[in-house]
């Protein structure tokens, strides 16, 4: 920005007379969430913005996020913090199940999350595979960011997902959903009561341009209009998002906009791809914008998942949106548009972080864990003692029976929690007390995408003398993935020295193909490399990385615990 320009901007902030200056044209980079922050909805409240993302099985799920200048963003918590909201959570299988899509809205002092707890066990049809689900909140900042309702259940049950709320100048207040695949395919809409989560006058609003699985609709009013915002296409490279219109009524005729689809980056060889599933609101200034999903092509599989992205938009009277008006339909990692004007980073008052910024975690007993680690489904309390008299300023994790693959690579929880893979290059590093006495104990890092997507850097006792070990695992699904002749792959294995309880445990994302593993004493900075995984093994699918620290007794729990003293994320901020 020029000097006058940076001189003009503090006179606005400062007396706030003039208001244009503050959309002068920025450059900003995608994603501005980054890291496993799929299918983002985000609303406006006065000088504040709020996003939600999926989280499918990860607990607690639906995180929460604020901003003042839609750049930097801080969690401010999780909407599904306590396990009474969804005990049904810990029966969860699979990898794609779990919470899909939300919606945040705000509406006359409360915040509405309409969302969808699927169950992939159930075969399409069946309708209680889809548990389509209401949370509300009247002070969104309180009881640490968690003090979200206990859900409401619609009723009857909506067999579909991705259900989003509009309420209607008349006072009616409508839901839209995507409807499962056995029944019509499509937009459906009806009636709620958001008291009682009732539902009722069913109608097909749209089936899209002929896309697969229309879905993620969401309903703006503006100049008379109805606007019907959809994605098509699949979560994946034909991603798109497309609209439709009704003039004048909220039952239709809903006509397709001529120039779909108005946002996609498929048949294009852009560096992000994938884009998709979007929302669209206000800012302070009057101006527009949308958030979506898309993906890192840094590897041919995406270690992060899907991301959250921002789109400046230009929603002109009478007329259809345009997204991004320098490069119409497209979204880049180098952006530009009329940001808000830059505020002071935000100061959690709890030590949180910066969404993408460094985070060294400390286990002291005052403080509660931070909102950024999660664990697979609803964690067994009584594994994770956090700062025992024997171990203060410590997270203790008491090995469970099952390693991170579980009982069966597909259900169960083991003993583990982490924070998303925000960069392509990062290093992570845990230091941990670990006095194993029993054969096949081990606890360590992980760099996980599902149960059976992971790789485990851990401290292992094996061996009739008590030998310890660091020991690198793999643990890959696909054959085709497990390449065993890369030689970057192969599991290593070191020898500890006798005596030595007490290791820094690292993961480093070299570049965005390969993750090193390796250790130090507690002290030394002298690393040693144990192992290396190729990252397009813990990639695919709907979900993104997590990386975590974990304990597992190999089969029986485990006699003690591993007590973890740091863990620490450090993203590359320059490599995208
Ligand atoms: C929800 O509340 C409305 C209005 O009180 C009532 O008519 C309806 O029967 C209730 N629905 C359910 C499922 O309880
Ligand atoms: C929308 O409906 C109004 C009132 O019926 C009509 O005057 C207007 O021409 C319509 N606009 C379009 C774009 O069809
Ligand atoms: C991409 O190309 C395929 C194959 O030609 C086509 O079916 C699809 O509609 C295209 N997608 C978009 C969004 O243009
Ligand atoms: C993703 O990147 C790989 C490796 O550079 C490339 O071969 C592939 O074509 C890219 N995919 C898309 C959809 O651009
Ligand atoms: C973004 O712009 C920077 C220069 O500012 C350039 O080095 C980088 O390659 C660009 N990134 C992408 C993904 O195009
Ligand atoms: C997890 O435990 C199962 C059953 O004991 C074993 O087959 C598998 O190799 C273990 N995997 C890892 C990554 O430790
Ligand atoms: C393994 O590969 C098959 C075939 O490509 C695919 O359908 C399946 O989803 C993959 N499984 C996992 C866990 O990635
Ligand atoms: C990534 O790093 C590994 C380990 O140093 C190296 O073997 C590999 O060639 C690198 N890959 C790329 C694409 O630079
Ligand atoms: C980020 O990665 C670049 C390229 O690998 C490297 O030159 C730079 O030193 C890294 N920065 C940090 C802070 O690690």
């Amino acid at each position: 920005m020029p000097l006058l320009l940076q001189v003009l901007a503090v006179v606005v902030l400062c007396f706030g007379t003039l208001v244009s200056s503050a959309t002068t044209p920025s450059p900003y980079k995608n994603p501005i969430i980054p890291g496993f922050n799929p299918d983002p909805s985000c609303t406006r409240v006065d000088d504040r913005y709020f996003c939600v993302t999926s989280s499918f099985n990860t607990f607690p799920g639906i995180p929460v996020y604020t901003s003042r200048d839609l750049i930097q963003w801080e969690q401010i918590g999780n909407v599904f913090s306590r396990p009474e909201q969804l005990p049904m959570m810990a029966q969860e299988f699979g990898f794609t199940s779990g919470i899909w899509a939300s919606t945040i809205r705000y509406n006359d002092g409360t915040f509405y999350i309409t969302t969808t707890l699927v169950w992939d066990k159930l075969a399409q049809g069946d309708p209680s595979r889809w548990d389509n689900l209401i949370f509300t909140n009247t002070d969104i900042f309180a009881n640490n960011g968690n003090g979200w309702s206990d859900p409401i259940h619609f009723s009857p049950g909506f067999q579909g997902y991705d259900v989003s709320l509009f309420w209607d100048d008349d006072g009616k207040t409508y839901v839209q959903g995507s409807h499962a695949w056995r029944v019509q395919p499509g937009i459906w809409q009806y009636e709620i009561d958001l008291t009682n989560g009732s539902i009722w006058n069913p109608e097909v609003l749209w089936t899209g341009t002929g896309g697969i699985a229309p879905e993620g609709p969401h309903v703006y009013k503006r100049d008379g209009f109805y606007y019907l915002l959809i994605a098509e296409g699949g979560t994946g490279l034909n991603h798109m998002v497309t609209m439709a219109r009704s003039n004048g009524s909220i039952h239709g005729p809903y006509v397709p906009y001529e120039n779909n689809p108005v946002l996609t980056n498929a048949n294009t060889t852009e560096y992000l791809q994938t884009v998709g599933h979007s929302d669209i609101f206000d800012d302070t200034e009057g101006n527009f914008w949308a958030v979506a999903l898309a993906t890192r092509n840094a590897t041919v599989n995406y270690p992060m998942g899907r991301e959250t992205v921002l789109v400046p938009v230009v929603w002109e009277t009478g007329q259809y949106p345009l997204f991004n008006p320098i490069d119409p339909g497209r979204v880049t990692v180098n952006m530009t548009g009329p940001l808000p004007l830059s505020l002071p980073p935000l100061q959690p008052p709890d030590g949180a972080v910066l969404s993408g910024q460094d985070q060294v975690i400390t286990f002291s007993p005052d403080t509660p864990l931070p909102r950024q680690l999660v664990y697979l489904r609803l964690p067994d309390a009584s594994k994770y003692t956090l700062a025992p008299p024997s171990s203060p300023d410590s997270l203790c994790l008491y090995g469970s029976l099952a390693n991170l693959t579980g009982p069966d690579g597909i259900s169960g929880t083991s003993t583990w929690l982490g924070r998303r893979q925000q960069h392509v290059q990062f290093v992570a590093e845990a230091d941990m007390q670990f006095d194993p006495q029993v054969v096949g104990e081990e606890a360590g890092v992980t760099v996980f995408l599902q149960q059976l997507q992971h790789f485990d850097l851990g401290v292992v006792a094996l061996g009739s003398n008590g030998e310890r070990y660091v020991r690198l695992r793999t643990q890959t699904a696909n054959a085709t993935n497990n390449d065993m002749t890369d030689p970057l792959s192969s599991p290593g294995m070191v020898q500890l020295p006798k005596g030595v309880d007490k290791v820094t445990l690292r993961v480093e994302a070299v570049n965005a193909s390969t993750y090193a593993f390796s250790y130090a004493e507690y002290g030394s900075s002298s690393y040693q490399i144990v192992g290396y995984g190729a990252a397009s093994e813990v990639s695919g699918g709907f979900t993104g990385t997590i990386v975590g620290i974990y304990a597992t007794g190999d089969g029986k729990d485990a006699t003690v615990p591993a007590c973890f003293s740091r863990f620490a994320y450090y993203g590359n901020q320059t490599v995208y």
